[in-house]
């Protein structure tokens, strides 16, 4: 009687996770109608950062980058790479022709987690430690030299620019937290730290990654409008027409554009399916209600979000008992090996046995609970993917290249223009799932005729070579602002 009864409760607390799991694919459902209203509540949005400061939760960031590369670039830049777990220190020689090879040289240094949530003088002692470094490595006499050098800086946070080369800090995004650096220029801390350790050096680009990737995109194919970065954290730039950037009334460009960073992880929209557990994740992190958009499609979060479904699952069905495994320590389950679980194609999922054994320390979890949390990253990841897919399209649509206006009837959409969309970030170039799903979602919202036309290029390294190319598109003097 006892094993009957034993036996029939776990028949109903599996009925439950089962029941559980439906609604969390229900409340995750991005339907082309939903990814619609997305793309539709993006474009409106950037219309409203661009009309007034404040205007939308997109802050649609000035860039003063007005004119992107096109391959003719050349001398050799330093660049430096600070937004995500390892700083770069980066020499970049540019060839003057476009087919000329970029040959790049790297530096890589972890960031020790303390750094993060320290203090600014302590952030840019290290970034400057590690240029030296390089320096002494004797790989470059010229730097060390007394001649001025010059050098970008991609410093992948939102910022308020004040030209090309210089803006002050809004706010700390992904695991960033140091408060004293919050409404400071950037660049004058890296100016000073460089100064007080007798460094000759001038910082000639202050940029976002996104900008980075766009100038590289650019650089190699002229029809690149936008980019987009799903790593870490996930933003986008695109190029806009300095007359469309109302909040900036009389801003003059040679080129008549600019670029604008979005910072579209701050995006918010009613649309967007949301579930208890990102609401629970939001107000768990140190930035609540901030950052919405990021926190359902970015690396810093999917392994977060799995995490919580799985714990909660885990308990009801009792398989972690009563003290609780690893799996309740927040961010245990990095995206990377939710992606390793999801992508298991081994008949038994045997990688997914082998991860939940060594990471969260659960051992003998049965296989049909093991297809239970593939298919939890499936649903989480493809959400994710999905609404990516809507901000891009969101974009499209804010330029007129969406193929509406006009283009869209019988064959004249062989005039829809190419465009070109740079990407990069480890879950677009490392993920496979992510990337077909994403992939798929464009052409569900745009339909084959007009997607043929929308070209997803993956740019690597942009936040390493675009400051580089930056600080020499911009080394006459361009922007001509009359704010
Ligand atoms: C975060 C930052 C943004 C950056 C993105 C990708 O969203 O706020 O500036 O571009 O991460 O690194």
């Amino acid at each position: 009687a006892v094993m009957v009864a034993r036996r029939v409760r776990s028949r109903r607390r599996w009925g439950r996770v089962v029941r559980e799991l439906k609604e969390l694919e229900e409340v995750c459902s991005t339907s082309v109608g939903r990814l619609r209203q997305v793309v539709d509540a993006m474009a409106v949005e950037m219309h409203a950062g661009l009309a007034s400061e404040g205007g939308s939760k997109l802050k649609m960031l000035l860039t003063f980058v007005d004119n992107l590369p096109n391959g003719s670039e050349e001398g050799t830049y330093y660049a430096l790479d600070l937004g995500a777990t390892n700083f770069r220190v980066l020499r970049v020689q540019l060839g003057g022709k476009r087919s000329t090879v970029i040959e790049h040289d790297v530096d890589r240094h972890p960031i020790p987690q303390y750094l993060m949530t320290s203090r600014s003088e302590e952030l840019f002692d290290f970034i400057v430690s590690s240029l030296l470094q390089y320096i002494e490595r004797g790989e470059d006499s010229e730097l060390s030299s007394s001649k001025r050098r010059e050098i970008g800086f991609t410093f992948s946070f939102p910022v308020k620019q004040t030209s090309v080369s210089s803006g002050i800090l809004i706010k700390w995004t992904k695991e960033f937290a140091i408060e004293d650096m919050v409404g400071r220029d950037v660049s004058e801390c890296l100016q000073e730290a460089m100064s007080k350790r007798g460094l000759n050096v001038r910082v000639a680009a202050l940029i976002n990654d996104t900008v980075g990737t766009l100038a590289l995109g650019h650089y190699h194919d002229e029809d690149t409008v936008a980019a987009v970065i799903i790593g870490k954290g996930t933003n986008a730039c695109y190029l806009e027409q300095t007359d469309a950037i109302i909040k900036c009334q009389g801003l003059l460009t040679n080129s008549g554009g600019m670029v604008v960073n979005m910072e579209w992880g701050n995006f918010w929209s009613s649309h967007l399916p949301r579930t208890s557990y990102d609401i629970d994740l939001d107000e768990d992190s140190p930035n609540p209600n901030d950052q919405g958009f990021e926190k359902m499609i970015s690396g810093m979060y999917l392994g977060e979000i799995v995490r919580r479904v799985i714990l909660k699952m885990s308990q009801e069905l009792d398989i972690v008992g009563p003290v609780s495994s690893k799996l309740s320590v927040p961010f245990i389950l990095r995206t990377r090996l939710m992606a390793a679980m999801h992508e298991d194609d081994t008949p038994d999922l045997s990688e997914v046995a082998r991860l939940l054994k060594d990471i969260l320390e659960i051992p003998d979890v049965p296989l049909k609970v093991r297809k239970l949390i593939v298919k939890v990253c499936d649903v989480v990841t493809r959400r994710a993917a999905r609404l990516a897919a809507a901000g891009i399209v969101g974009i499209l649509k804010k330029i007129g290249r969406d193929g509406s206006g006009g283009i869209t009837s019988g064959r004249s959409h062989s005039k829809m223009r190419r465009t070109v969309v740079a990407i990069e970030g480890s879950l677009y170039t490392r993920y496979s799932m992510f990337r077909e799903y994403l992939n798929e979602a464009i052409t569900e919202i745009l339909g084959e005729d007009i997607s043929q036309h929308v070209i997803l290029k993956v740019t690597e390294d942009g936040s390493g070579i675009g400051p580089a190319l930056v600080a020499a598109a911009h080394s006459a003097p361009v922007v001509d602002s009359v704010q």
